[in-house]
């Protein structure tokens, strides 16, 4: 019979810098999912972790915990290799919606549950949900039937996925409680390990609009994911990627989806391009099919017949003209040069106080606010020309926005150069 534990008696153990046994981790996490032990109880716990940290064994012992509380998928019935990607969170980071069906397109089934966004980084189902007729719930039976027949599946995760992290992240959302490496570590790779695929590529992002603000922790991050899933039998790799300058040229919903089609079409913005290209061939080395070039099936077309197929096979019209916004506010170029700078945390705030994000979980997201810009990093400007344009459907908005971006971008003589992948970490 499994040990019965007091939750004061975990929290002391872990707030004293102690380690918590197998037994007290398996009973606290079954104990909170089951509403056993409070939500009072659980931010005191989680804040002691924060603060005290956990070794490797407590790590593994509380992800295992997490996968136990729901069910784990069976993809063994899926007649391709199966491989997802997840990342930790970005400005302008579209790169699920032209990545999926572009390993798809290549050989591979990608099974990709996903979920909406909180806060300054984007939330994929919401993005995809700006596509008329686009539904991002399936039944168990339609994921499997899709991931067969089209090879790239993302919709939202239910609620038997590693319930109790859902309940967990929630709290740790208000707690202050959410960046803790071995909780985002944990929280990530049980849903990931659940969801039951046999690869995982990870994007670890690194700088103002990340999770991460230093490549040192992003680093422990990403070798703690990567152990995580070499310990369950999934092969997992992580790429470190800049998140100091938001991707492409759009963060919002349409405005993302927009610019994961030209991406698909064979063109789109350089490192919205580069990182999918990486991240790709991350994924079908992966699952075996490191031969397979995803370049050819973007420049051909195959990537594209995928994404529409993905899109119709779940009530979208990959057709249908996207929503746009009621108002548009345009920022010129202060002075003639190069942009050097432009962060992504003030985009990433802006887009979403123009509606794109939510602050609360029941907020509903506009479809077609966000902020396009007409340059990147490295790109000349001209002194009164469009730099940034503001999209929302609420005019009262843009003052807010418009805060948000004073001094995120600069414009002088020379950018320094910008690399998009900065490293990988693999299993040793
Ligand atoms: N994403 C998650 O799923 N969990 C975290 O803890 C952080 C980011």
């Amino acid at each position: 019979m499994a040990e019965v534990h007091d939750a004061v008696e975990v929290i002391r153990v872990k707030r004293d810098g102690g380690r918590l046994s197998d037994s007290q981790i398996d009973w606290v996490l079954d104990a909170y999912t089951r509403g056993a032990v409070a939500d009072e109880q659980m931010s005191a716990l989680a804040m002691a972790i924060l603060l005290r940290g956990m070794d490797a064994d407590e790590i593994a012992r509380w992800t295992a915990a997490m996968i136990a509380s729901g069910e784990r998928l069976d993809l063994s019935s899926v007649p391709r290799p199966t491989v997802d990607k997840h990342s930790t969170g970005g400005v302008g980071d579209k790169i699920t919606l032209p990545l999926a069906p572009l390993v798809a397109a290549c050989g591979a089934a990608v099974p990709q549950l996903s979920g909406r966004g909180l806060g300054h980084t984007g939330g994929t189902l919401d993005k995809l949900e700006s596509i008329p007729g686009w539904r991002a719930g399936l039944s168990n039976a339609e994921f499997l039937a899709q991931l067969a027949n089209v090879g790239a599946v993302v919709c939202a995760a239910g609620d038997e996925l590693a319930p109790a992290d859902r309940k967990l992240y929630a709290l740790r959302d208000v707690t202050g409680t959410v960046e803790a490496i071995p909780l985002i570590a944990s929280s990530i790779m049980s849903k990931k390990i659940a969801e039951g695929s046999s690869a995982l590529v990870l994007d670890v992002k690194v700088g103002t609009g990340a999770f991460m603000k230093s490549e040192a922790d992003a680093r422990e991050l990403a070798r703690t994911m990567v152990e995580l899933g070499s310990a369950h039998g999934v092969h997992t790799v992580a790429l470190l990627t800049d998140m100091s300058t938001p991707l492409g040229r759009t963060a919002g919903n349409a405005v993302e989806v927009e610019e994961s089609v030209e991406v698909l079409a064979g063109g789109g913005p350089g490192d919205v391009v580069e990182l999918t290209l990486s991240l790709a061939r991350e994924m079908l080395a992966g699952v075996g099919l490191d031969a397979v070039d995803p370049a050819d099936a973007l420049a051909d077309g195959r990537a594209m017949d995928a994404w529409r197929a993905m899109i119709s096979a779940q009530g979208g019209d990959p057709d249908a003209p996207l929503p746009g916004a009621r108002e548009t506010h345009v920022v010129v170029a202060p002075s003639s040069g190069v942009l050097t700078r432009l962060d992504a945390y003030g985009v990433g705030v802006a887009a979403w106080r123009l509606g794109a994000g939510r602050a609360r979980k029941e907020d509903p997201v506009s479809a077609g606010a966000g902020v396009v810009w007409h340059a990147g990093v490295g790109d000349e400007v001209t002194a009164g020309h469009p730099l940034l344009e503001l999209r929302t459907d609420e005019p009262e908005r843009i003052e807010r926005a418009l805060q948000a971006l004073e001094g995120a971008f600069e414009v002088g003589d020379a950018a320094p150069e910008r690399r998009i992948v900065l490293d990988a970490v693999r299993p040793s």
